[in-house]
Formats: structure tokens, C-alpha cells, sequence
């Protein structure tokens, strides 16, 4: 089947900006991406490019020349998806907040809700595309709600599973130029066949086909959960040796080089860090331990638990070490955080264990000033809020955003690099030494400054992974 209109149902961080690249790059393709969420469309829809919802590099140059060309933004979603030959679902698939496999299982409520709107609306066969990271076997379920109700018994549904593999911050080039792209279909029929070749030839048209891998629906499925465990694995493991780093006098940095230019290690994926964060490592091996578990694979399980809780471990570590270090207490002391996204180059805050560290701090009762060059003032509020560890006035006592780091720094007793922002190198910390509290104090979570320069500066310094 040639495709000639395309719908994508979800239009955050992963629909906006893989469908923007697909229009760009397939300008014969109408592409609609729809959303129940009023706002977000506005946004992607505001005529100043700088507005758009998702901060990406790159991003608004290409939504700026297919917008209105063949890239629409809607929130018309039956008429979207009605006049679609190829569905993407790409809503969240967030950890489930309640009932069985709470803080576990990935909740599907938004995949299903896709699903039966899909087989109300359908008046014509449809591919339909996973694009959302799904536990293993979704498709089937999928499938059944698609056939079986609505208009499932008069119209033909194909399911691939498609997974995406973009990190945010770099998300234009991944999607460009993309290491593979994974499409998983019913392989035993030819219309699955027929339906694995219609999303082929789309990506075709900027993928070299090598790179385009194909496979059964289910190893598709459990590849991206897979991918997304291994990358985090890595750096849970340099994180755990930051640590004993720190007790030896051996350097984290140096230790990831010595190890990383062993071509079968590799050296991508071992910066030592303050912990990962972002929306999906941690939603992704949870819900690949609760799949282990569900099967009775408890060994399965706690292996790849482990890397959660090595990673909870180490945002709670570097706290710990702030508190310590100043004698044992923060009450009242200001503390300025460089950072807030979960790392550079995105204004995506979720899971960022800049949110762990604030709130571990200001259960000491300390002070809290922010300086984040893209993360908005409210959204680092709701990040607290969402934790529910103290009323939200509490929240805002405690903690302050600025639009200027020189301020956020004024009069602090420490600075902690909570993200890897490129500015946070160039700053004049000359001036930043000269207005802060002396002891002054500084924390760097991401292993970006040059510690030697900061201590003749007079700064004393903690780096992660870094003994003395
Ligand atoms: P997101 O929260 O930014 O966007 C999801 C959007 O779906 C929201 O705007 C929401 O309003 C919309 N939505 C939910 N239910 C809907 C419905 N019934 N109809 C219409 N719209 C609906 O999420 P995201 O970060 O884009 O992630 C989406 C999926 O992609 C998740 O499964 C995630 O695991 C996966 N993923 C994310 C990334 C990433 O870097 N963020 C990378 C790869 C894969
Ligand atoms: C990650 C994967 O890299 C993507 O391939 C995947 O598509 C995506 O998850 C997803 O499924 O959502 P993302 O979370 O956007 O992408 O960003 P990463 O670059 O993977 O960083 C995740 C976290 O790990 C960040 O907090 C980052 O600072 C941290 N990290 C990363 C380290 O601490 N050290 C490293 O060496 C690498």
C-alpha cells in the first residue's frame, strides 16, 4: 500500500518532532498530528517557532518549513484518523499510579482509549503503528480491541510496532540520521508483510534501507525496552563506581576512558553523573521487571531492578554529601542549583534527579535558588508538588527561580551543577566566587568544570567520582 496520509496520535516530545522529519522528508505525505490536549496544539501551531512545546535543537527550522505545507497540528482527531492510511500512536505510556502492578506496569489506559477511538472511527483498513514504548505482547491486545469493536469487523487492521530510539536534546539529528529504525509486523502473512513494506518505504526515503531492520512484532516490542535497559545499565554501573572512585582516590573520568577504549565496551554512555533522569529509563526497567516477574522470572527481575535502585542511590548520595559537607546542616542556607532539565538542551524536566536533590534538601529545611536556561518557573514547582512531600506554599518558600545565574548565585553558601548545560562552563566564576558565602562551596553533579581552576579560584570543590 503507498501511503499518502499519515495521522499521529500524541503530540509530545516523541510525535512532534518524529512527524515533523517525516513530512520534511516525504513532502508527497500529508501528515496530521493530533492531540487532546487544546494548549499543546496551540503551541505547535504559534507562529513565533520559539513557542513551540518541545525545545529541540533544530526543531523549529523544520517545523517551520513543512507546517501548513503537508505537517498539520490538530485536535481534530476523529477526522484525522479517519482519513489516514497509517495510524501512529504515540501518547505516554507512564507508570501506573494505582491498582495492580502500581509503581510497576506501564499504564496502557491512553493506548486502549487510541484502540477503541481508532475502531469507532475507521471507515477504511488501516495500518497502525506502536510508536509509544509498550510491554511486550501490546500488539495482541491491540489487535483484539481493534477487531472487535467499533467498526473492527468491516474494516482490515495491520499492526507494526515501530519503536523510537531519539534521545531528547539530540532528537533532529537521531531522527535524521538514525543508528536503525525498527519495524516489527506480522511476518507469517503477506498483508503483514504488505504493511511492514508501506513503513519501509517511508523511511526509505532518507534511511539508508540497511539500516532498517525488520523483525516479528514481539522482539520489536521488547528490543526498545531492552535498548532502553542497557543504556541505563551503563550508567548505573560508572555511577557505582563513582563512588569507590571517591574512596580510593582513583578519578571516574579517567576510569571510564582506560575502560571505554576497549572497542568491545565502547566509550559512549559512562559519564558518571548526579543519576539519570528523563521520562523513560526509569518507566521502561520497571515495567521490564514487572513483566520478568509477571512471568515468574524473579532473578530476571532483580538484576535488572538493580540499576533503579543504584540510581536512586546516587541522587540521594550527592544530597547526602551537600549536607554533610556543610557541616552537617542546610537549615536556612542558601544552596544554588545550575540546572533543572534532566540533562542539556531540553526543557523536559521528568524524572530529573535535580527534582530528588531539591527535595531532600529542603527536607533539611534549606533554600533553594534556580537558575535552568530553558526549564520554566511553574514547571519546576509541579515537579515538587508531584512528590507530594510538603504542601506546595512550602515548595515555593523553599525554593526561588531566577532568570539570571549571577542572582541565583548571590550570597549562596553552594553551588551544585545539577545539569550539563554548555553555559555553565563559560561563566565567569570569578564574579560567582566573589558573591557567594565564603567557605563557598561547589557541587558538581555532572563532572563539566574545571576543578583545578575553581580551587585556585578559592572554591571548595566536590566532583563526582573524583578521590583525593
Ligand atoms: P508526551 O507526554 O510528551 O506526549 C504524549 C501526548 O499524547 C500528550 O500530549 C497527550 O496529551 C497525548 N495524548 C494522550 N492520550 C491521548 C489521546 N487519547 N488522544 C490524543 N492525544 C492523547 O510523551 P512522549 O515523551 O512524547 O512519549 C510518548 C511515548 O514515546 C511514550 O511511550 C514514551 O515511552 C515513548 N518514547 C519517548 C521518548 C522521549 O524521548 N520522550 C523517546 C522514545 C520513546
Ligand atoms: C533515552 C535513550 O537514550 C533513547 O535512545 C530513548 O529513545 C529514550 O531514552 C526514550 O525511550 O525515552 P533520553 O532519556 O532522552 O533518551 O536521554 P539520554 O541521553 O539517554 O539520557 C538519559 C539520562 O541519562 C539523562 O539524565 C542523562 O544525563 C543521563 N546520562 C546519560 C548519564 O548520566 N550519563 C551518560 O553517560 C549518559
Amino acid at each position: 500500500m503507498k501511503i499518502k496520509n499519515i495521522c499521529c496520535i500524541g503530540a509530545g516530545y516523541v510525535g512532534g518532532p518524529t512527524m515533523a522529519v517525516i513530512a520534511q522528508k516525504c513532502p508527497h505525505i500529508q501528515v496530521t498530528v493530533v492531540d487532546i490536549n487544546e494548549k499543546r496544539i496551540e503551541a505547535w501551531n504559534d507562529s513565533n517557532l520559539e513557542k513551540l512545546p518541545v525545545y529541540e535543537p533544530g526543531l523549529d527550522k523544520i517545523v517551520g518549513e513543512a507546517r501548513g505545507r503537508n505537517l498539520f497540528f490538530s485536535t481534530h482527531v476523529d477526522q484525522a484518523i479517519d482519513q489516514a492510511d497509517m495510524i501512529f500512536i504515540s501518547v505516554n505510556t507512564p507508570t501506573k499510579t494505582y491498582g495492580k502492578g502500581k509503581g510497576m506496569a506501564a499504564d496502557l489506559k491512553y493506548i486502549e482509549l487510541c484502540a477503541r477511538q481508532i475502531a469507532r472511527v475507521a471507515t477504511s483498513d488501516k495500518i497502525v503503528v506502536e510508536k509509544s514504548t509498550l510491554p511486550v505482547r501490546t500488539a495482541s491486545a491491540i489487535k483484539s480491541i481493534l477487531d472487535n469493536t467499533g467498526n473492527g469487523s468491516k474494516v482490515k487492521f495491520q499492526i507494526l510496532s515501530n519503536p523510537e530510539f531519539l534521545a531528547e536534546g539530540t532528537a533532529i539529528e537521531d531522527l535524521l540520521d538514525p543508528d536503525r529504525v525498527l519495524i516489527g509486523g506480522d511476518t507469517s502473512t503477506s498483508e503483514g508483510n504488505d504493511a511492514i513494506e508501506s513503513l519501509v518505504n517511508i523511511y526509505a526515503n532518507w534511511v539508508n534501507k540497511e539500516q532498517i531492520l525488520t523483525t516479528n512484532v514481539w522482539s520489536s516490542e521488547l528490543s526498545k525496552l531492552t535498548a532502553n535497559a542497557f543504556l541505563a545499565q551503563r550508567v548505573s554501573s560508572i555511577n557505582s563506581l563513582s563512588e569507590l572512585c571517591e574512596k580510593t582516590g582513583a578519578d571516574v573520568n579517567e576510569v571510564a576512558k582506560a575502560i571505554g577504549m576497549d572497542s568491545r565496551i565502547g566509550s559512549k554512555f559512562l559519564k558518571s553523573s548526579v543519576g539519570f533522569g528523563g521520562s523513560c529509563f526509569q518507566k521502561d526497567i520497571l515495567n521490564l521487571v514487572y513483566i520478568a516477574k509477571s512471568y515468574g522470572l524473579t532473578e530476571v527481575a532483580d538484576y535488572w531492578e538493580q540499576v533503579i535502585l543504584m540510581n536512586d542511590h546516587q541522587k540521594r548520595r550527592f544530597a547526602h554529601h551537600i549536607i554533610s559537607t556543610l557541616f552537617n546542616t542546610v537549615s536556612g542556607k542558601k544552596i544554588a542549583f545550575l540546572g533543572w532539565a534532566f540533562k542539556k538542551d531540553t526543557n523536559d524536566t521528568r524524572e530529573s534527579a535535580a527534582i530528588y536533590v531539591a527535595d531532600e534538601l529542603l527536607n533539611e529545611q534549606s533554600q533553594i535558588d534556580v537558575y535552568d536556561p530553558k526549564v520554566e518557573e511553574q514547571q519546576m514547582y509541579t515537579d515538587l508538588d508531584y512528590l507530594n512531600t510538603r504542601s506546595s506554599k512550602d515548595n515555593r518558600e523553599g525554593l526561588t527561580v531566577h532568570q539570571d545565574p549571577y542572582r541565583a548565585c548571590e550570597n549562596a553558601h553552594a553551588i551544585a551543577v545539577l545539569t550539563e548545560w554548555d553555559e555553565f562552563k563559560t561563566y565567569d566564576w570569578q564574579k560567582l566566587y566573589d558573591r557567594m558565602q565564603k567557605p563557598a562551596f561547589l557541587f558538581d553533579g555532572r563532572g563539566i568544570l574545571n576543578i583545578e581552576e575553581l580551587e585556585n579560584i578559592g572554591f571548595v570543590c566536590y566532583k563526582i567520582g573524583k578521590g583525593k
